[in-house]
């Protein structure tokens, strides 16, 4: 074996090979107690029991990660970077909260020094967060793409993001023009969208802030493009479907009004859905369509219960992911997320396992975002892009997991519940980009 830019690391492995919500945890969950993970060039060259691969490894040398949880990166399908300083902010549900603290917030990101600035920030929290991967909102500005996609290139990470399209119902300082937004969406694609990994998302922010002819221009860069992503939110909060609807009159309910424009397709990702119909989501499951599920935002912002198990029916599947909806999120902890997942799905009499909510936050990002050629799992040829979970991080982890490995699939459902109900950043030791060290927790 070549030594060079080889990287082999051991420890208890934890991937998903398919979708808990339609098979058994037996043929989704791929468990290696004691395992080796080898990432040549950047990229997963071996997987298996160390007893196995340990013999074939020559002098490499091994990073030891015995006790805890390799898994692969987290990925987070719905974010602001330029809401990062404005977390927890009191008081508001959707619509009074955008304009009493968003649109002041995201002003400030036509300054390119700003936005890098707080790009760098918020992506080392993600880093450091487990999080490798995201699909995020800029501003309206392209300074505010410009600076996101610097700090991304600088740091190797695969990476989606796009300018903010709004040209109504927002300040003069905010709003485009149909016609601005589609020529600046344009030269950002041609300038970003395929360089090294990152891509570029069409970003209208939500049908109320965008005039018909702006959601046309949006869909026509989709047709000029048909590898960009379209991004935006949808039915999230009960006064925002009235307000698009009385906006839209024509339309027959909120996604329709992204479909008469030609928005919805099989790489386009909605955030929230808090407030679909069973028609809605029959259509989004037949477009192949996906959305972004935001537990803590939905909480945050007094937005409702997402219905998980409508989204994922074996009648209409839908292509579902986490997002953290940073700043009206709560947390950049995708660990957190799914806490409060499972918590929304109690609430409506649900249970959403460990195994489900770790597949969301994994391979079900990676496939909402299309992305699961190369992410998302430990499938030989794929972007080595993990991390090492301690699940004894804390004092009370530590009183609650055993330093032994799980050694049923049992046992590791229990841990894995552990690692959502109780861990955060803290649980993260280290987060590896293309085999990469980009991230090591503080020694304790
Ligand atoms: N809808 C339109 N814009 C936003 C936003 O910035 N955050 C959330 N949560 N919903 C939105
Ligand atoms: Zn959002």
């Amino acid at each position: 074996m070549e030594n060079q830019h080889t990287l082999v690391v051991r420890g208890c492995i934890l991937d998903f090979v398919n979708d808990p919500f339609f098979v058994s945890d037996t043929e989704a969950v791929r468990f290696i107690p004691d395992g080796v993970l080898v990432i040549r060039q950047g990229q997963v060259a071996a997987l298996g029991p160390y007893a196995e691969l340990g013999s074939t490894l020559g002098g490499v040398p091994i990073v030891d990660y015995s006790g805890q949880l390799i898994m692969p990166g987290m990925i987070d399908t719905h974010i602001h970077y330029p809401q990062t300083g404005m977390m927890a902010a009191y008081g508001e549900q959707l619509l009074e909260w955008l304009n009493r603290y968003t649109f002041p917030t995201e002003r400030k990101f036509k300054d390119p020094a700003y936005a890098r600035s707080v790009a760098d920030i918020f992506l080392d929290q993600l880093l450091s967060h487990g999080t490798t991967t995201a699909l995020v909102f800029a501003a309206v500005f392209p300074e505010s793409v410009d600076a996101f996609f610097e700090a991304a290139a600088a740091r190797n990470l695969r990476m989606i993001s796009g300018k903010v399209m709004m040209d109504r119902n927002a300040p003069d300082y905010l709003r485009d023009t149909a016609e601005s937004s589609y020529v600046d969406s344009k030269a950002l694609i041609q300038k970003w969208h395929g360089r090294g990994r990152l891509l570029y998302a069409v970003t209208p922010r939500f049908a109320g802030t965008s005039t018909p002819a702006q959601l046309k221009l949006a869909a026509r860069l989709l047709q000029e493009f048909p590898d960009v992503y379209l991004h935006t939110h949808l039915s999230e909060n009960v006064n925002e479907v009235a307000w698009v609807q009385s906006l839209f009159p024509d339309s027959n309910g909120y996604l329709d009004v992204y479909d008469r424009a030609g928005l919805v397709g099989d790489r386009a990702v909605f955030a929230h859905g808090v407030q679909l119909t069973e028609a809605e989501f029959q259509r989004l499951s037949a477009a192949k369509a996906a959305i972004s599920f935001c537990p803590t935002s939905n909480l945050f912002l007094g937005s409702g219960l997402f219905k998980i198990e409508q989204a994922k029916s074996p009648e209409h599947p839908v292509n579902v992911g986490l997002g953290t909806d940073v700043g009206a999120g709560t947390s950049f902890s995708l660990l957190q997320t799914a806490n409060e997942a499972y918590k929304v799905a109690q609430l409506r009499g649900q249970k959403l396992s460990a195994f489900k909510a770790l597949f969301l936050a994994t391979l079900g990002g990676a496939r909402a975002l299309s992305l699961d050629d190369k992410l998302g799992n430990f499938n030989l040829g794929k972007e080595a892009d993990f991390i090492v979970l301690n699940p004894r991080a804390t004092p009370l982890m530590a009183f609650r997991n055993s330093p032994e490995a799980p050694d049923s699939l049992e046992a590791l459902a229990d841990r894995a519940f552990s690692l959502i109900i109780l861990g955060d950043d803290r649980t993260i030791t280290a987060t590896y980009v293309m085999g990469q060290l980009a991230y090591s927790s503080p020694a304790p």
